[in-house]
Order: structure tokens, then sequence, then C-alpha cells
């Protein structure tokens, strides 16, 4: 199978930096108009002026993917600038350092005081948010495409990272669920598994974790441009598969993890102590 992207749109959400930045200009080289959202509005101009200078269609919209309503009109939107939505790209998410043990002693009482159920309202509840508005388009279309930003550590825990890695499982195996589900109506679903990439991500995640350097721990082989990640896509978008992956060697590694869990418990305990 080989799809036809020319004219087909795609609304991506988190587009204003990093993978959704490099996935609009990516999508519109290939011939897709493109709405990008995020809550960031002047970022999102400069993307959009970036794309049009390659001759595409690109309208952005702030929108805040805890937002059921943003994201509702961010669909809108996108069929009435474009015509139709081919495509959401539910990209938007934040990462931090912490134990378990540490956001346990969180507050439980809400998202603003509780950073397990802060991150799962952004990563997770924000993908859900995202991406339904677009579903029964598509589905009524007979034709579409969802693509969903999980993680390579989506697929193994890490330690000091579990309420992230908890977010981008849940992520994954939602997708998994989508795509057996709507395949038959003509609708794919993606999740993408990125190794470490050079985004904004990690001033984020700074931010959060009290300053640290999350990039400091992955070694620079880990690490790659958005642009890499951008390519994998619309590769995915044109011949749609279950997932996207850019680095084979992590892509085997978090399957014999998951094959060998007392070895795998007994590394990771090693990496909990080394700092
Ligand atoms: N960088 C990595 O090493 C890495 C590895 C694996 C997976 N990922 C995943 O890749 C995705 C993109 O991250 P990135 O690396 O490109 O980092 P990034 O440059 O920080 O991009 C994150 C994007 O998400 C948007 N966003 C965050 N919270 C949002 C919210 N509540 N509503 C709407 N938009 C929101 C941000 O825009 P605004 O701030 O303008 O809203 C930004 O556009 C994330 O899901 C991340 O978990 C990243």
């Amino acid at each position: 199978m080989n799809v036809d992207l020319t004219g087909k749109p795609i609304l991506i959400a988190g587009a204003s930096s990093g993978i959704g930045a490099a996935t609009a200009i990516a999508c519109a080289k290939a011939g897709m108009p493109v709405l990008l959202t995020a809550r960031r509005e002047d970022k999102l101009k400069a993307v959009a002026e970036r794309v049009r200078e390659s001759g595409a269609a690109a309208e952005y919209t702030s929108a805040d993917v805890t937002s059921p309503d943003d994201c509702e009109r961010a669909v809108t939107t996108c069929v009435e600038r474009f015509g139709s939505i081919y495509s959401v790209f539910a990209n938007a998410g934040y990462g931090f350092e912490a134990t378990v043990a540490d956001c346990l002693a969180d507050d439980p009482s809400s998202p603003d005081t509780d950073r397990i159920r802060a991150i799962f309202e952004t990563n997770f509840f924000g993908t859900l948010n995202a991406i339904r508005p677009a579903i029964p388009r598509m589905v009524e279309a007979g034709a579409g495409h969802v693509l969903i930003c999980s993680s390579s550590i989506g697929k193994f825990a890490v330690p000091r990272y579990g309420p992230y890695c908890a977010s981008k499982a849940a992520q994954w195996h939602i997708g998994r669920a989508m795509n057996a589900e709507l395949r038959s109506k003509g609708v794919f679903t993606s999740t993408v598994h990125p190794i470490g990439t050079k985004t904004e991500f990690f001033d984020e995640a700074a931010k959060r974790s009290n300053g640290k350097n999350l990039a400091e721990n992955t070694p620079s082989f880990l690490m790659q441009p958005p642009e890499r990640v951008a390519k994998a896509i619309v590769k995915c978008l044109r011949k749609p598969r279950a997932e996207v992956w850019t680095n084979l060697p992590v892509k085997l590694l978090a399957g014999l993890l998951t094959a060998a869990p007392n070895a795998t418990d007994w590394m990771l305990r090693g990496a909990a102590k080394e700092r």
C-alpha cells in the first residue's frame, strides 16, 4: 500500500517546537495541508511561516490538549480551512524526573498538586482529547491515520521516570487497540517511539525536575534530531504500519527487556542506585 498524501490535511497537536514542528515541515513537503496547534501562539506562527515557505498550506490555532473544547475547535478549524481531516498527530507532551514514592507524596486532590495525575492529563488524556473529535469524521470518510507520540521508554520502565513511562505505555496500548478496532473502517493508528531527541523537551523537563539536565543521562548515540522522527512519520503515513521507530537496536532491546523481566529488574535496580 502506498498512500498519496497530496492534499490530505493533518492536524498536529504540539506543533510549536521539536518533533511536532519538524513533522509539520516534513508533512507539508509531502503535500499535506497542515493545521498546527499548541499553547504558544507566537511559536506556532513562526512554524506556520516556515511551512508556508515550502509552498504548502499551513494554519495555526492555539489549543491546550487538556481542554476537550480546544481540541474540538481545532478539528473544526482543520475541516473549515482544508475541507476535511485525514490525519491527526497527538504529539503534545512533557516529562520530568522524580521517583514514584516522591510523586505519591504529592497532594492527590487535583492535577495542580499531583504530578502523576497532571502528566496523565496532558500525555494520555490530552492524546484522547486531541483524537476524539477526529475519529468519527475519519470513520465516516472511510479513511484516516491517527498518530500517537509515545516513546521508546513507553515500552520499558526507567527508574525516576516511572510516571512519564507509564503515560507513554498507556498511549501505546490505546494506539494498538485502536489500530485493531478501526483498520476495517479504513483508519490506521500508529504509535511513535522516539529515542532521545534534541528538542525543548529537555528544557521543559529541567524546569519540572529542579533544574536537572536529563539529557546528560542520555548517551549521545541515543540522541537524534527531530527531523529524523519527522521523516519516519511521513514514511509511515505513506506506508502505514503499527509502530514508528528510528533506532533498531533500542527497538530490539525493548523486546528483550519484556521477554526477560527478572534480568531487566536486576539491571534497573542497578540503574536506580547510580545517583
Ligand atoms: N525529546 C525526546 O527525547 C522525546 C523522546 C521520546 C518521546 N518524546 C515525545 O515527543 C513528544 C514531543 O516532544 P518534543 O521532544 O518535540 O518536545 P518539545 O519540543 O517540548 O515539544 C512538546 C510540544 O508539546 C506541546 N504541549 C505541551 N503541553 C501541551 C498542552 N497542554 N497542550 C498543547 N500542547 C502542549 C508544546 O507546545 P506548547 O508549550 O506551545 O503548548 C510543544 O509543541 C512528546 O509527547 C514527548 O513525550 C520526546
